[in-house]
């Protein structure tokens, strides 16, 4: 092995807690920076392997299909995958024109990789030039709260992307923990006490569901 170099492109993987990595990419609504893109806004970016592929297409048209549900949890839609911008252009006329669903939120031509190498989307061990299927969810301020990866072969669910973007975004508006299979409406847990002192008072509190002091629930009015 002397004087032979191991050559290993060393890919980063964004964490939860980070800055979500800028970046100004071209997409089929022109081009887009992250720093300036859904200000005031979450956005939740997610890629996919492969243009004209058909679990891309199930998953593509889930997102389109219920973007009025991402516009009232104020978020916008990012896409990508490592396909040209005439590629995506062709898949989103097909689409429209077979079925009448149109990906009406932009879709980055990642072509150069540049972006999926920065998010951890090209993961060489699963394929080495198509995205695996991330969804990044990144708060208003640009962090990283939640990131999701599924191989080629497994199409995500709509339903758990949805109900974990709402569950972040309960859980920062009140302050509260999500239990196992939270759903808007039920019971929410109550931050467990850090001292002696609020665990006494934890102990004597009313108008929680108290299994003990470590374990409480709550009605949330919404
Ligand atoms: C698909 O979307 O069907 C697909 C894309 C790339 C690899 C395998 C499946």
């Amino acid at each position: 092995m002397e004087n032979q170099e191991i050559q290993q492109e060393v890919y980063s993987m964004p964490r939860i807690g980070d800055q979500a990595p800028d970046f100004t990419a071209t997409t089929t609504k022109g081009q887009v920076t992250l720093s300036d893109f859904a200000k005031d806004k979450w956005i939740v970016f997610f890629s996919h392997p492969a243009d004209f592929t058909p679990v891309c297409t199930t998953e593509m048209s889930g997102f389109a299909q219920r973007k009025k549900e991402f516009d009232d949890l104020n978020t916008e839609l990012l896409g990508l995958s490592i396909d040209s911008i005439h590629a995506h252009l062709g898949w989103v006329s097909n689409v429209k024109e077979k079925t009448g669903v149109y990906f009406d939120f932009p879709i980055i031509a990642d072509l150069d990789m540049s972006v999926s190498k920065k998010y951890g989307m090209l993961q060489p061990n699963e394929a080495e030039t198509a995205a695996v299927r991330a969804v990044f969810f990144i708060d208003p301020k640009k962090k990283i709260r939640l990131v999701m990866y599924y191989p080629l072969n497994v199409g995500r669910n709509m339903d758990e992307i949805l109900r974990a973007l709402k569950a972040l975004q309960v859980s920062d508006q009140h302050k509260v923990a999500l239990p196992l299979d939270w759903k808007p409406g039920e019971q929410v847990i109550v931050p467990p006490p850090k001292t002696l002192e609020e665990m006494d008072k934890r102990n004597k509190e009313t108008g929680i569901d108290r299994i003990d002091f470590y374990l409480s629930k709550k009605d949330l009015k919404l």
